[in-house]
């Protein structure tokens, strides 16, 4: 049923055990950003976009198997991603809480394999979303504020685990899965790029020594960059047939039929122009392979 091939490096030298994982106070620039920023759950309009405008049930990457880089080829390989974690599972796990669950199709899989799932999201489309397509409860919340009502046997993070602060990360886990199992898959940075490229992921070194600190045990680990990065090269692909025709049509437009407003049409267009070279940098596979690393990792946890 495994198709990625085992990561064949030596696992990340083994965590020692603290009695209770430490918590760390927020620095001062966040404390400051929550005060001015009470909304803690709202919806993520990129995400949306994904799932309502292109199309897909997942919002992860794919894992590629010699797709064509086509809309059909993506979803194919997003599924056999999803399913691919799902082996991940140990056998002695029965409840699964799905940790920025999305549109609920991992937690709808969990559901048909005979899991007892629960999802949870800050985002209240993904909510709608979720209960529509699996019928199971639902925690709308970020998880660094989540109170689990009851201990679950593993904690899965499909590609969210970047979005939570990690000096909370590995507490909120300890809470949720007391002596049970953390299934992460994301992306990790691992030269210390400080550029808008090193914004997203957390940093890998730094995710291994909290996790190390917070008394959690490696248990696994697989490194399947190769295999996602065809999704970037299909962004690409898109980014180069729809958003560059696009920008050039809104320029050209706009000079000729707005001569007067030109000039300050021209400085959003340049902002347009500038995040769009942003995102293609973004998305460039090459770059992606040098700073990052895609990981699938399965953790102890402590009680
Ligand atoms: C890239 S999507 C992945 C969705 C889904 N796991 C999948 O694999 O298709 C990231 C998910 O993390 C959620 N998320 C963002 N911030 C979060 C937070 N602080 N706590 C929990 N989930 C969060 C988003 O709402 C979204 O559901």
């Amino acid at each position: 049923m495994r198709e990625a091939v085992a990561d064949d490096r030596s696992l990340v030298e083994r965590p020692r055990m603290i009695s209770a994982a430490k918590r760390r106070r927020p620095g001062l620039l966040r404390r400051l950003a929550e005060r001015r920023s009470p909304r803690r759950v709202k919806v993520n309009t990129a995400l949306r976009f994904y799932h309502e405008v292109v199309g897909l049930d997942h919002l992860h990457y794919g894992l590629w198997n010699g797709e064509p880089l086509t809309l059909d080829g993506l979803k194919i390989a997003q599924d056999r991603f999803s399913r691919h974690l799902l082996t991940w599972i140990p056998d002695d796990v029965r409840s699964v809480l799905d940790v920025g669950c999305g549109i609920g199709s991992t937690a709808h899989l969990l559901k048909t394999g005979g899991f007892d799932v629960e999802g949870l999201s800050p985002d209240p489309y993904h909510q709608a979303a979720f209960v529509e397509r699996t019928g199971a409860p639902f925690h709308l919340s970020r998880f660094q504020e989540f109170q689990p009502p009851r201990p679950y046997d593993l904690v899965l993070m499909s590609e969210s685990a970047q979005y939570i602060w990690l000096d909370r990360l590995f507490p909120a886990v300890i809470e949720s899965a007391p002596g049970g199992y953390l299934l992460v898959a994301d992306y990790f940075n691992v030269n210390g790029d400080q550029g808008p490229r090193g914004r997203s992921g957390h940093p890998l070194a730094g995710f291994m020594a909290d996790a190390r600190e917070c008394g959690l045990d490696l248990l696994r680990r697989e490194d399947i960059t190769d295999r996602v990065v065809p999704t970037l090269d299909l962004a690409k692909t898109w980014v180069e047939r729809y958003v560059d025709p696009c920008l050039d049509l809104a320029t050209d437009h706009l000079a000729r039929k707005t001569p007067r407003l030109v000039r300050v049409g021209r400085s959003v267009l340049r902002r347009w122009i500038d995040k769009a070279a942003r995102l293609r940098t973004l998305i460039d596979s090459g770059n992606f392979r040098q700073e990052k690393q895609y990981l699938i990792l399965l953790f102890r946890v402590p009680r």
